[in-house]
């Protein structure tokens, strides 16, 4: 018989010159695997393509929903950006598609699983990493990282071949999508001086396009895990994707980023996540209600590895599922209400309120009713800024010469 591959397969362009590449450098039968993690696109066409591309079986997945509970919601609650700004669409995906390839290779008997990402990028070190994770014995094979084609050639290979590509195929950027956000890279976004041009955008209307008047929404929490819209209990699929259109349509969620890759490269990275900019946003602010300021300041730590270790593709590490405990415990008395108001792309968070929150009325007022008791505050000082004092006397403070007695700039070379 003979052997067989599991091509994950997204019916772009690389992955369906994969099909056939595959066939003919290793002789294997390709068996494809589409999973639904809520990109655009139809799932039925996608799967016809791979049949007529060459693929021996062709099968799809609706993941979205392991997607959003396994990955998406436990992100949330981490509160996982990486380095402040990506929310980590695409770095979540990979470690479910990488799981579900393996399950799919063990089903259909296949000794070898294969992706579409070349030798330049962090997909390849998640989807590899993840895949020898779950099932050692594998053979991974890449395509797009062994075969040294440009676009262009990849495009003349396709036509060559007969290989039907998708008109999204010839645009100039490089796209991934799911549930949590849209990444675009190459073109002109390979200039960090050039702001992204309109046409990158798919998910978001231009601020000078939205609204001349704000929408306001409620986002209910439970545990961190948001459950409803406006009042409305909703699965967390349902949720993401009205958020999705209804931040998207005020333009809410875009960014614009250098990032640190993986694999040692600054790239320049522009996404597209509103429901992961207003959930982020929401959560974070019952969070501030809710945690005592300790708790707040080490999961801030926490958030910072957490989104390292997704990023750089270690999601089946041990010390991912210490990380996700402790988060997991940490939310046990986040519930209640953000009120966010959508307008001309940003999102704020303008309410909040929570059966468990740690504001005091009484003591925050300065009006009539204040429960703190001032004169308590005198000796507070006295024993918190002793050690300043002490300092000071003896050592004194910073920089002696000069004017402020701190350090200030330095001047010339
Ligand atoms: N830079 C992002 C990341 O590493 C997005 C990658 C997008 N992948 C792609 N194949 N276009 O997670």
């Amino acid at each position: 018989m003979t052997d067989r591959v599991v091509l994950a397969y997204s019916g772009g362009l690389d992955t369906s010159v994969a099909i056939r590449w595959i066939g003919e450098r290793y002789g294997m039968d390709v068996i494809t695997l589409t999973v639904d993690l809520g990109a655009e696109g139809d799932m039925a066409s996608i799967q016809r393509r791979a049949l007529d591309t060459g693929a021996v079986k062709a099968l799809v997945v609706d993941a979205r929903e392991l997607f959003v509970k396994y990955f998406v919601f436990p992100a949330l609650m981490a509160n996982a950006v990486y380095e402040g700004h990506y929310p980590l669409a695409t770095a979540l995906a990979r470690p479910l598609i990488a799981k579900l390839l393996v399950d799919a290779a063990n089903d259909e008997g296949a000794t070898a699983v294969a992706h579409g990402c070349t030798g330049k990028g962090n997909d390849q070190v998640r989807f590899d990493v993840s895949i020898w994770a779950l099932s050692p014995h594998l053979k991974i094979i890449a395509p797009a990282r062994e075969w040294g084609m440009t676009r262009e050639e990849e495009i003349a290979y396709a036509k060559l071949h007969s290989i039907p590509v998708a008109a999204t195929s010839r645009s100039p950027y490089s796209t991934d999508e799911n549930l949590w956000g849209r990444s675009i890279e190459c073109g002109v976004l390979e200039d960090p001086w050039e702001e992204p041009p309109e046409e990158v955008y798919a998910w978001t209307r231009s601020p000078r396009d939205t609204p001349d008047e704000p929408s306001y929404i409620e986002i209910g929490f439970e545990r961190g895990i948001p459950k409803s819209l406006d009042g409305r209990e909703l699965d967390g699929v349902s949720l993401i994707e009205e958020l999705n259109e209804l931040a998207g349509g005020h333009g809410v969620g875009r960014i614009d980023h250098i990032e640190n890759r993986l694999v040692g490269i600054k790239s320049r990275e522009v996404y597209e996540a509103p429901a992961a900019t207003v959930l982020l946003g929401a959560h974070q602010a019952l969070e501030n209600m809710t945690l005592s300021k300790y708790q707040l300041r080490f999961k801030e730590r926490v958030a910072s590895e957490y989104a390292d270790l997704i990023y750089n593709g270690l999601w089946f590490a041990s010390l991912h599922q210490d990380l996700a405990s402790y988060v997991q415990s940490s939310q046990r008395h986040v519930n209640g209400t953000v009120r966010v108001k959508l307008f001309k792309g940003t999102a704020s968070v303008v309410g909040r309120k929570s059966p468990q929150s740690l504001y005091s009325y009484s003591l925050a007022t300065y009006d009539k009713g204040d429960e703190f008791d001032q004169s308590a505050s005198p000796g507070f000082i006295h024993i918190w800024g002793l050690p300043v004092k002490t300092q000071a006397q003896i050592q004194g403070v910073g920089q002696p010469d000069g004017p402020l007695g701190i350090v200030g700039p330095r001047e010339g070379g």
